[in-house]
């Protein structure tokens, strides 16, 4: 591959020289045919035709393409072949197709290199092969993310989807997945490496929207030869344009584009030369779609002294990129750098006024964003190493009836048999169980395991697996379970294992008759003694240790008179016990009630009287009481008092305390102490210096909080949130998630805070809880307002009301000046959404400063979150995710702006030729 890059460019040159010497000698064609299907292949080309015999091959006759048989990049599906009636007129790579009735998701396996980018073109042709006259719907994937859903209307149909596409690790896999309607199938598979400095954009991949030559005079589509990157052109004639064109070449130079000289040499002007021309993109197949536009333009036109082309170009009636004077027969191409939204898209293209001509476009290429938001395994390649590996006939994966394909991890649903994944957000997943047992495995134990670094549990057992067991195995930290059961193993454990073996970790051996338990070599005959004696030794002391620490922990929280429920907490936390039952080592317990006796200090109140200086300070009112500003030495601390006055009061207390013992992360507002002394019951927060974030929302606040700080404290808040419902075992549910519950400190980092209404899940795994409506007006779920039942989702609508709020600096509830209407804000939103005006939305006091693509998909996810039916709403994982990338869109922008500041949301850039390489005429 490395080759290939290397040589790329030169080798173009090589295969054009070839074709010029086509006419000339005829009798070499055959060996040129092969050199020219060869250097296609080196160019970067992968062109599979799907279901084709193994080992065959043929080179396509209007194109010249070399096609080959798919059956080396996948194991599975059957070859098949379209009806012959419906071969006529088809090109020949659509002729045979790969079926698959077997298996959920089917992959294609790709090697490519990392960060090259590729047009990829899949094509589907029905031909009512199967006899059966019923075209399936399916679902295609790229890796771990959806391209698109594949539905076949008509046997005869052509259905042709392409798509420019960055590759994310060495392996690129192409998946069928079947969603329950029908065979999927595929036709062809291409592969098209591209200059990765053209076609760039903030996020996402491009699919093709549409690829014009314009005022073409053949009628007909074209691609490679044509082409050299082998992109369909398709034609478009209007009769309020009309053609002007050349006979010559128009050569793309330095043009990264490389538009291609048959679409170049065609150009229309508009009928009436002193008019413009204007176009739009009909949005309407595609809705919500962001678009990217490549315009490219050539003079055609021998132009006199006395003659002028010069042009600007207009988007939505506003100036937006000019002037461009076209060369003579060498190609200018104008394209967005960044998405365009909004769902309106008029152009205009219009002479300025020192100009003798009409302006002129010669071709245009129109890309919707696809934004793919899974992110794939770590350690994808490692698996298919390991499998490579240590499994010598791939085939007998597939005897197995394993689901080993396509990434390991993602989607979950379709995960490898026999291994379990870390879901952890917006990272990356990562593999934390493996269970290879009776996998057929052999020769000796993948090296490569040593890289699965999150490794928890391993179980290799009733393999053939043979040679020492090595060393490295016991450097996987992670590791509680080795099973090596049932081998041929021989040697002697290593030392170092055993060490392992006697702090926690599981380690079995059975059944490994060559294995030496200990020195002088004792043979594993039947039982292995040594290990499982450490074992309980080890798990014993841990015992001992722990029982210890809760005595003392205990000890020291004996209650005063009258009140015992904080003890009590203590003893019944879930999260503790977990912790304990999970087989942690007694470094890690002892660090966490460590950490605990740390935090979670009691303080006397006369301390409080003094800390607050007699709660002098008030800094607001809380769920069940004031909060006074303090210090403790010079920590500067917020104490939030419980009034005495009410029963609720003391159970959100109760509650409070028991959430924040158990969850420590950055975006939760962290526990320094406690008072429970008689009546007095205090809870003392780190202090957070700029207040919460309702404050700065409000039109009172003088500042204004930024675009990106705005996307950075929703993702923090938000990730605060993820951490309460996935991060917890069982998982938390705040219910009382809202603007002025997230508080700022010195730096405007945001923490969740106030969990006087959260609730844990009764039982590990539950789904819901039914639990009496609690919650703040404007921010309830609908949904559990009328079912009682709790869910995470509940959260999710209720941080969807926030982000609205901090997109639009409008309240939840937002009341009419003029009628004393209310309006909730997703309805506010929802209606300004429907006219596609996303600055109407954005908090005007921004004065437009902020990224378009960025606020856009801030806005979708929001709206997502408050949808009505709980289903459609967003996993907290997800909303993460797609603030993370609002984010880095955000900061794309600002940081790429150079000074000078532009108000102007899409930004453009010309690509032309350099003068080195003059424009040629034939
Ligand atoms: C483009 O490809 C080269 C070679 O594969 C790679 O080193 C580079 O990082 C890529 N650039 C981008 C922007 O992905
Ligand atoms: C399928 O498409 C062809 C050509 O577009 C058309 O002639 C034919 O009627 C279509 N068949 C059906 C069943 O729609
Ligand atoms: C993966 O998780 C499932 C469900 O928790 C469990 O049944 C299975 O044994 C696990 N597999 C491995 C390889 O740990
Ligand atoms: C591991 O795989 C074997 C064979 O497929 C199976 O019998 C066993 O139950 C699996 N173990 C776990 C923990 O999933
Ligand atoms: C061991 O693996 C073989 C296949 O490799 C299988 O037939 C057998 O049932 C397995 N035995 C156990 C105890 O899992």
């Amino acid at each position: 591959m490395l080759l290939q890059f290397w040589f790329m460019p030169k080798i173009k040159q090589v295969y054009f020289y070839l074709n010029s010497l086509n006419n000339k000698f005829n009798s070499l064609s055959l060996t040129k045919e092969l050199i020219k299907a060869f250097l296609l292949f080196l160019a970067g080309f992968i062109s599979l035709d799907c279901g084709l015999p193994d080992n065959t091959t043929y080179i396509e006759s209007t194109t010249g393409i070399n096609y080959i048989s798919d059956a080396a990049y996948i194991q599975t599906g059957i070859g098949k072949s379209i009806l012959p009636e419906f071969q006529t007129g088809l090109p020949r790579q659509t002729w045979h197709l790969r079926s698959f009735p077997k298996g959920d998701r089917n992959c294609y396996n790709l090697s490519l290199r990392k960060g090259d980018e590729y047009l990829i073109r899949a094509t589907f042709v029905y031909g009512n092969y199967d006899e059966m006259n019923k075209p399936p719907k399916f679902d295609f994937h790229l890796g771990p993310n959806l391209w698109t859903s594949v539905t076949i209307q008509n046997a005869s149909v052509v259905i042709s989807m392409e798509i420019i596409h960055v590759i994310q690790s060495n392996r690129l896999f192409v998946c069928l997945v079947n969603t329950g309607n029908g065979i999927p199938f595929v036709s062809a598979l291409e592969l098209r490496l591209l200059n990765n400095a053209t076609y760039r954009t903030q996020i996402g991949s491009l699919q093709l929207f549409t690829r014009l030559d314009v005022c073409s005079t053949t009628g007909s589509t074209f691609r490679f030869k044509e082409d050299i990157y082998d992109r369909e052109w398709w034609p478009y004639n209007r009769n309020d344009w009309t053609p002007v064109t050349t006979s010559y070449t128009v050569t793309a130079g330095s043009n990264l584009y490389q538009p291609p000289s048959l679409a170049m040499r065609t150009a229309c002007i508009p009928v009436n030369s002193s008019q413009s021309l204007v176009f739009s993109i009909d949005p309407s197949s595609v809705p919500n779609a962001e678009f990217y536009l490549y315009m490219h333009f050539a003079e055609v036109q021998q132009l006199q002294a006395n003659e002028s082309r010069k042009f600007n170009i207009s988007y939505n009636g506003q100036f937006w990129f000019g002037p461009v004077i076209p060369f003579y027969l060498a190609s200018t191409t104008v394209f967005t750098r960044s998405a365009l939204t909004g769902g309106d898209y008029q152009f205009s293209i219009y002479r300025t006024a020192d100009s003798t001509l009409p302006p002129i476009l010669n071709a245009i290429e129109i890309y919707t964003v696809k934004s793919f938001v899974q992110y794939e395994t770590i350690e994808t390649e490692i698996m298919y190493d390991i499998i490579v590996d240590a499994i010598s006939n791939i085939k007998s994966i597939y005897g197995l009836q394993r689901n080993w394909q396509g990434d390991p991890c993602v989607p979950e649903a379709y995960s490898w048999d026999g291994l379990n994944c870390s879901y952890n957000g917006y990272n990356p997943p990562r593999i934390i169980s493996l269970n290879l047992s009776s996998s057929g495995l052999n020769g000796e134990i993948p090296p490569y395991i040593i890289s699965l670094t999150q490794l928890q549990y391993l179980d290799l057992s009733n393999n053939s697996l043979t040679g020492p067991v090595p060393e490295f195995l016991s450097q996987l930290q992670s590791l509680t379970v080795l099973n090596l059961d049932g081998n041929m193993l021989n040697g002697t454990i290593p030392s170092a294992l055993i060490e392992r073996s006697k702090n926690g970790l599981q380690l079995s051996i059975d059944g490994n008759p060559n294995l030496c338990v200990s020195l002088p070599c004792k043979k594993n005959k039947k039982k292995n003694v040594v290990v499982p004696i450490a074992a309980s030794v080890a798990s014993f002391s841990v015992l001992i240790i722990v029982l210890a620490t809760i005595w003392r922990l205990l000890k020291r929280r004996q209650p005063p008179l009258g009140m015992t429920s904080i003890t009590k907490l203590f003893s019944t936390d879930l999260c503790l016990l977990n912790l304990l039952s999970d087989g942690n080592t007694d470094d890690e317990s002892n660090t966490l009630f460590q950490s605990l006796e740390l935090k979670n200090r009691r303080f006397k109140f006369s301390e409080v009287q003094t800390m607050t200086n007699d709660f002098k300070r008030v800094l607001g009112t809380g769920g069940f009481g004031n909060v006074f500003y303090g210090n403790i030495d010079d920590t500067e601390v917020a104490v939030k008092m419980l009034s005495l006055s009410s029963s609720q009061g003391y159970k959100q207390f109760e509650a409070e305390v028991k959430t924040l013992f158990r969850v420590h992360h950055a975006n939760l507002t962290s526990l320094i102490g406690y008072c429970n002394e008689g009546a007095n019951l205090g809870l003392i927060y780190e202090y957070m210096a700029k207040g919460n974030l309702a404050e700065f929302l409000s039109g009172i606040s003088t500042r204004i909080l930024k675009w990106e700080e705005r996307v950075r404290i929703a993702l923090e808040a938000g990730q605060g949130l993820e951490y309460l419902h996935e991060g917890c075992r069982p998982p938390i549910i705040h219910r009382d998630v809202k603007s002025s519950n997230i508080l700022l400190n010195e730096d405007f980092q945001a923490k969740l805070a106030d969990f006087g209404l959260s609730k844990t899940f009764p039982i590990e795994g539950g789904s819901h809880i039914s639990a009496s409506v609690a919650g703040t007006t404007g921010y309830l779920d609908p949904e559990y307002r009328t079912s009682f039942i709790l869910t995470k989702k509940s959260d999710v609508y209720s941080f969807g009301v926030v982000l609205l709020e901090i997109i639009t600096g409008k309240p939840a509830v937002i009341n009419a000046q003029t009628n004393n209407v209310r309006t909730h804000i997703s309805k506010w939103v929802s209606s300004i959404l429907s006219r596609g005006d996303i600055r109407s939305i954005v908090d005007q006091r921004l004065d437009g400063d902020f990224d378009v693509n960025s606020a856009w998909k801030a806005v979708e996810v929001a709206m997502l979150c408050v949808s009505h039916n709980s289903t459609r709403r967003p996993t907290m994982n997800e909303v993460v995710l797609e603030l993370s990338q609002c984010l880095s869109a955000e900061r794309a922008r600002t940081t790429g702006e150079h000074g000078n500041k532009s108000k102007n949301p899409v930004d453009m850039m010309t690509m032309s030729l350099s003068t080195e390489i003059g424009p040629v005429p034939r």
